[in-house]
């Protein structure tokens, strides 16, 4: 191999070494485009929320907001939907005389946006919309629990509810059920699915269920 050759060899090699580097940039600067949505747009204010716990925002649709208020006809007192989203289930809950009527969320886009849509319903004031983690928010004064959340966070959920909620609260899962809990009523078909679940029930299930499971 000759000194030219040498040198034809090099440039290529050079070559190959500046397209991997160049790819590797790329994939970082695509990795970190799709970071700065997702913490951005998608999940802003999810940054404490562990990510085993984050549920995507899903808005529920017309049938599964209906379903979700016929489970709670008739009943009074705090309302709560966890994970509230645009604010559609309080509002609807509200104007169906469930007082008071509070959405806790993270994402501060679906605030405003729950804001504003309390003041065009009529409203404005009369409904509330929190910043809170529904994780870390006590639930023991709360008669009417709405969620609309993934089944991954269910089993760490239901105990949460378990600890915290009144033997006269109701809840009502949409989309997807309690796996372990017995529903006192139900509505719906495939997604549009809802479940109403009484506390005092649920927690005599999983009583006699401790007690009958050997020592
Ligand atoms: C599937 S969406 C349901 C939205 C609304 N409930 C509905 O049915 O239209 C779940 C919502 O929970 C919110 N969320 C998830 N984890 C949360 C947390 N730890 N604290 C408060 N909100 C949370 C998300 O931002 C998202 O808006």
């Amino acid at each position: 191999m000759d000194a030219e050759e040498l040198d034809e060899l090099a440039q290529r090699l050079q070559g190959r070494a500046l397209g991997g580097w160049g790819l590797l940039q790329l994939a970082a600067g695509t990795g970190l485009a799709a970071y700065a949505v997702w913490a951005a747009v998608l999940m802003p204010g999810f940054r404490r929320v562990p990510l085993h716990l984050q549920v995507p925002y899903v808005p529920s649709n017309a049938q599964q907001v209906a379903n979700a208020m016929a489970l709670l006809e008739g009943r009074s007192g705090k309302m709560v939907d966890l994970g509230s989203g645009d604010g559609r289930l309080v509002i609807e809950a509200y104007k169906r005389g469930l007082r008071p009527a509070v959405g806790y969320e993270l994402n501060p886009w679906l605030l405003r946006l729950s804001k504003y849509r309390a003041w065009k319903a009529g409203c404005d004031g009369k409904v509330s919309f929190l910043k809170q983690d529904l994780w870390k928010v006590n639930l023991s004064d709360c008669y009417n629990v709405t969620m609309f959340l993934a089944p991954s966070v269910k089993s760490p959920l239901a105990a949460k509810l378990l600890a915290e909620l009144p033997d006269e609260a109701r809840v009502v899962a949409g989309r997807f059920p309690f796996p372990s809990w017995t529903p006192s009523s139900t509505i719906g078909k495939g997604l549009d699915q809802a479940w109403a679940y009484d506390m005092k029930e649920v927690r005599q299930a999983a009583q006699s269920s401790a007690e009958g499971s050997p020592v």
